[in-house]
């Protein structure tokens, strides 16, 4: 019997204050060479711990292989073990197309998939640009503040609202209840396990209400109305129940909220580093491939966990079934092997075939294409209207295993 790998380094990747200062990148390095696939123990939780996977092409394999590598059997989210009934909240998260498997996972992403793909996120840009150019407006009559909350959290706000249809009274609602269910490890942002479970309750009865009123007005489903179409869909068991629609409701508000803030804000720090690169953007507009590699250095979701239904050899490990694999997509974005010269921002790369969006498979984000605009506009708006903008403190990163965050950024905003 082969002996597992076990992590080279004494890290604690389950420990939310790990990530209290930012990602371990270093920590990350010495794991993709000296032991790729190896494994991380966890007492109290299931199986006692989890593999972690670091090399980029390792990350794509597990993502492409769903028939082996469940998000239904424990979740995509990493077991934390600390759960009264682990199994009732499972029961409740499977609902979440997030963690099912093919092929009735399948049956729920065609529900949506249509209102995000790239001819309805084109047809959505005027309005991007008309709220990215008021978000600026509010901002430069400031002059200096929080760039995480006066710029970068606005846009993905507005822009999930917009295309859900969810009425502009609500908004601010919504992005309450959506910190406060993602902030969870964090005390500074209100967190606490029960806030965050009170917060998803309350987003639940949001979209009861949204879906009572919304039935009251029959004839409004156009494509991007999505309230509309989910409450018309049959995934072949007939029309959505209250509870599959709240979920189904919370997962796309909470999954384009904070990836696409956290991306926004880090792309603007990197240019606070790296201020060539704020100038070469300035001066050339390489906007695709901007928006690319600010996904990429920002990688908002660390990992997410699968589960082994079957024996599996992976990077020269030999997984069990029912073991967790947990794949580190921060990790995978810095992978030398995969990318040329992972450790140097550049605005300017091409071939950049990252993974923060997933590593391809049927879950990769349903939302990339629409993240992608925002980036791209907001930054040319920036680039345009506030050129001169800097930095009047260091960053604060959010205490999360889970989410690679910056809580908060102080800055001038000048034009
Ligand atoms: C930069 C911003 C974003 C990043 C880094 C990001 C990242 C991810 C990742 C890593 C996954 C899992 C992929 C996998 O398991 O293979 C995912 C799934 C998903 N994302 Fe995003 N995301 C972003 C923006 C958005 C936006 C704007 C939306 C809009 C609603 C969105 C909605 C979703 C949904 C619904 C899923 C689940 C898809 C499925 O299970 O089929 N994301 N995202």
């Amino acid at each position: 019997m082969t002996v597992a790998a076990r992590c080279p380094i004494d890290l604690d990747l389950v420990d939310p204050d790990t990530f209290a200062t930012g990602l371990p990148l270093d920590a990350f390095a010495t794991m993709r060479d000296q032991a790729p696939v190896f494994w991380h123990d966890q007492p109290g939780a299931w199986g006692e711990g989890f593999w972690v996977v670091t090399r980029l092409e390792d990350v794509r394999e597990v993502s492409r292989t769903p028939e082996v590598f469940s998000s239904y059997a424990r979740g995509a989210l990493l077991t934390l073990g600390d759960q009264v009934d682990e199994e009732a909240a499972l029961a409740l998260t499977r609902q979440l197309m997030l963690n099912m498997d093919p092929p009735e996972h399948g049956a729920y992403r065609q529900i949506v998939q249509r209102a995000f793909n790239p001819r309805t996120i084109r047809a959505l840009e005027a309005r991007l640009q008309e709220f990215a150019d008021d978000i600026v407006d509010r901002a430069l009559a400031k002059r200096e503040g929080d760039f995480v909350q006066d710029v970068a959290a606005e846009l993905p706000l507005l822009a999930i609202c917009e295309l859900v249809g969810v009425p502009v009274e609500q908004r601010r609602a919504v992005f309450e209840l959506s910190n406060r269910m993602i902030g969870f490890d964090d005390p500074e942002l209100g967190g606490s396990p029960e806030a965050a479970e009170l917060a998803m309750a309350e987003m639940f009865g949001m979209a009861d209400a949204l879906a009572h009123e919304r039935k009251g007005r029959p004839g409004s489903s156009d494509d991007t109305d999505i309230i509309s179409k989910l409450l018309a869909a049959d995934t072949g068991d007939g029309a959505l129940t209250p509870d599959q629609f709240g979920i189904f409701f919370v997962l796309l508000m909470v999954a384009g909220n904070e990836t696409t803030r956290n991306a926004i804000t880090h792309g603007m720090q990197a240019f606070f580093e790296h201020p060539e690169q704020w100038e070469l953007f300035k001066a050339e507009r390489p906007l695709e491939t901007a928006a690319e590699e600010i996904i990429r250095w920002a990688s908002p979701i660390i990992q997410f966990q699968r589960t082994a239904l079957a024996d599996y050899e992976l990077g020269g490990q030999q997984i069990k079934a029912e073991d967790r694999v947990v794949i580190y997509y921060s990790a995978a974005n810095r992978d030398e092997r995969s990318l040329l010269d992972p450790d140097t921002f550049d605005v300017t790369r091409v071939d950049n075939e990252h993974v923060a969006f997933g590593g391809g498979g049927p879950h990769f984000c349903l939302g990339a294409n629409l993240a992608r605009a925002e980036v791209r506009i907001l930054f040319d708006t920036i680039a345009r209207r506030m050129p001169d903008i800097a930095p009047l403190g260091p960053p604060r990163a959010l205490r999360s295993n889970f989410v690679h965050g910056i809580k908060e950024l102080p800055v001038r905003y000048c034009s």
